[in-house]
């Protein structure tokens, strides 16, 4: 068993009880990756991992709320102790709770909040993890950014959302040249508009859809890209 926890690629997902990060995790572990589905809500989590369970999928659960750097320590204590690895981070857990609302408006906690999760939470999420890749001199993390996030695209009104995503796409740029000369890669990218609890109904993008790219960066060669801003498998826009 111990042979079998070290040989497989190790993935940690963020907010993967519904929506891009669900559907994140049921294609990693499709891919034989080892992939640990967390939540902050654990009952939310365990009941996404049963649904993954009956389709023939299976996978780990660990609870992790990104706002809590204490959760991040326990995430960190439980994948070292039973893994001893991690290949593959992604940041995906995200809100947006300030749709519509102009940037002279938003409450400070609603900016404040957005920021701590959006931003802050990937952010501590790389510095627990990236010592790991770095020991072991792999690892490949994946931004889940938005288009909303490019600044030469950004027009006005929700402001807590974009700024939040603004910051991640730029902790990827300076990450990735700290990371120069490793083999670690991380990039961001933008999921495009998609049918989740976030997107909504009338999004036109499967979740599948949206997956792909993380899908896509999370596995990427020795050759692949890093520090890059990505939509479609292709580079975006800043
Ligand atoms: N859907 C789109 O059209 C779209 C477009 C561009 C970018 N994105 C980005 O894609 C990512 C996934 O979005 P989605 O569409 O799948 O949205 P979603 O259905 O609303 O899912 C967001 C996930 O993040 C989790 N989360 C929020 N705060 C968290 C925290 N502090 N710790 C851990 N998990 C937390 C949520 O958990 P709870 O269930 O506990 O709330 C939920 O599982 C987000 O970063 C979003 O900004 C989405």
């Amino acid at each position: 068993m111990s042979q079998y926890l070290h040989d497989k690629p190790l993935a940690v997902v963020t907010g993967a009880n519904r929506g891009i990060g669900f559907e994140t995790c049921r294609q990693l572990a499709k891919f034989g990756i080892q992939t640990i589905l967390t939540s902050r809500d654990e009952s939310k989590g365990r009941k996404a991992t049963e649904t993954l369970s009956r389709e023939g999928i299976e996978l780990t659960y660990h609870q992790l709320d990104v706002a809590d750097l204490g959760s991040i320590s326990i995430l960190k204590s439980y994948v070292m102790d039973r893994y001893q690895r991690c290949d593959i981070l992604v940041n995906n857990a995200g809100v947006f709770l300030d749709r519509g609302m102009s940037i002279l408006e938003v409450p400070l906690d609603t900016l404040k909040k957005t920021i701590e999760t959006n931003f802050l939470g990937a952010l501590n999420m790389c510095r627990a993890f990236i010592p790991i890749m770095r020991d072991q001199n792999y690892g490949r993390i994946v931004n889940v950014s938005s288009a909303m996030g490019s600044i030469t695209r950004m027009g006005g009104y929700s402001s807590a959302y974009k700024l939040s995503k603004l910051l991640m796409n730029g902790m990827t740029r300076i990450s990735a040249d700290e990371l120069r000369g490793t083999n670690i890669k991380i990039n961001t990218m933008a999921p495009g508009w998609v049918r989740s609890d976030m997107g909504g109904p009338s999004a036109p993008r499967s979740l599948s859809q949206g997956a792909d790219t993380i899908i896509w960066l999370a596995t990427l060669p020795d050759d692949g890209p890093t520090g890059g801003f990505f939509e479609n498998r292709n580079p975006t826009a800043w």
